[in-house]
């Protein structure tokens, strides 16, 4: 028999909460910790997105049920529990139990450690504004760029598996461990929200976590990101500023999910130049074309002798650099995915092995992002490659104090 205040698993014992900050790469690894550690669930900024990135994730996004403002408060306030019980490797007691309740943590992260895991909240437009209809009498307090990305030509986006009111994103080194958080989640709301959509994904990195993980292109993938412990940069990028509106998003951002099939057949039947023409970069050292190191400057001016841009036109890198879109920068911080095998070309029946990114991206600017994906979608050499077929945009409030609840500067 489970005791309601037992504390759980091997990291309990670590009563070593770690900020969360840190970076993915290797010229801050040292911030980076064990797999069996905890990343602080309260501070300035939620956990999950300036967290060095986990290995799983577990991404949700609910629809309410309920038009009840203090419904969803309800819902918030039991996520912030439960979400700072489970992150510190603790389980989740709820109030007023009784063992003639069902227990009310599944438990299927009983005796692991907390593995790193992080819980990110956030509120998609239709919280906001549904059919014009303020639901939970917060309409006015919409941010203005909180609306879906437009459409862009060449996407397919189904409308299922895009959009949402409320998403949680799990990330954990373990993906036993990022299930249980959102079984959790999706126990607490049970009554006021059903799942919309749920996407699950990994990412790797080579050497002890430190270098830099490719993703299913084959090719290394966050080279030139946003440093999650550069702390300037993600103030200019990513939070929102003391001055922004609406103020209850001061020290939130926002996320963008993209869904992104790649067409494995056709780009496996590329040559190596090819491929690396299509991004601009080396495949095995994951530099600039005509540069050495990864870590190369990108020199979209170089020229071959007979004139010729290195770095092609189209080439992905090129056309989502910071020096062609007036200096944006984003925090990308996406899964790789795989749903199996999916049903091959028509002409050649059987089965095809699929598999792409799952986007994240966080920016502090809304529109300027759209505006970085629609030149993306218009003029890069991925899209022969590459299906968008969902989309979604959240704001991610500011992080919790404690004591207070995800999202409660949005009521106050
Ligand atoms: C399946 C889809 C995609 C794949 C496989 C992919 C892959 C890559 C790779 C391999 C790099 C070069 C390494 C690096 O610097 O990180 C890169 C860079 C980048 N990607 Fe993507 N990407 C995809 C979609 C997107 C989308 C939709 C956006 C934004 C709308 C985007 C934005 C960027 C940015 C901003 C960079 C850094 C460019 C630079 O500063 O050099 N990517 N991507």
């Amino acid at each position: 028999v489970i005791s309601g205040a037992a504390l759980v698993g091997a990291g309990v014992g670590l009563d070593r909460v770690l900020g969360a900050s840190g970076s993915e790469n290797s010229s801050d690894a040292a911030q980076i910790q064990g797999s069996d550690s905890s990343v602080a669930f309260h501070g300035a900024h939620q956990a999950g997105i300036a967290t060095p990135p986990q290995a799983h994730l577990s991404f949700v996004s609910f629809d309410l049920t309920t038009e009840s403002q203090a419904a969803l408060k309800g819902v918030l306030r039991r996520w912030t529990a439960a979400a700072a019980a489970i992150t510190a490797g603790r389980q989740y007691v709820g109030p007023g139990r009784s063992r003639s309740l069902p227990p009310a943590d599944p438990g299927e992260s009983l005796g692991l450690s907390p593995a790193r895991l992080t819980l990110t909240f956030g509120f998609g437009p239709t919280l906001f504004a549904q059919d014009d209809e303020d639901r939970f009498g917060i309409g006015r307090r919409r941010p203005a760029a909180l609306r879906p990305l437009p459409r862009f030509s060449g996407e397919m986006i189904e409308q299922a598996s895009s959009g949402g009111d409320l998403c949680v994103q799990a990330c954990a080194e373990d993906p036993q461990t990022t299930f249980h958080a959102i079984h959790l989640m999706a126990m607490l709301a049970a009554d006021e929200a059903r799942m919309r959509w749920l996407q699950v994904g990994f990412r790797t990195q080579p050497a002890g976590g430190t270098g830099t993980g490719r993703n299913l292109l084959g090719f290394k993938d966050g080279i030139r990101n946003l440093r999650t412990g550069d702390a300037a940069a993600l103030s200019e990028f990513v939070w929102v500023g003391h001055d922004d509106q609406p103020g209850w998003m001061r020290g939130g951002t926002y996320l963008v999910a993209r869904r992104i099939e790649i067409v494995l057949s056709a780009w496996d039947g590329l040559t190596l130049a090819e491929q690396e023409r299509a991004i601009g970069r080396h495949k095995l050292s994951g530099a600039p074309l005509g540069a050495r190191d990864e870590h190369d400057r990108v020199n979209l001016a170089a020229v071959d002798r007979q004139g010729n841009l290195i770095i092609p036109i189209e080439a992905h890198v090129r056309v989502a650099s910071p020096e062609t879109n007036r200096g944006l920068r984003i925090l990308r911080r996406g899964y790789s995915f795989s749903r199996g095998a999916t049903p091959g070309p028509a002409d050649r029946g059987g089965h095809q092995l699929d598999g792409g990114l799952f986007f994240i991206g966080f920016t502090r600017d809304l529109e300027r992002f759209a505006a970085l994906q629609r030149r993306v979608l218009s003029r890069d050499a991925l899209n022969e490659f590459t299906i968008h077929t969902a989309s979604a945009v959240f704001a991610i409030p500011p992080g919790v104090r404690p004591g207070g609840s995800i999202g409660d500067q949005l009521f106050s």
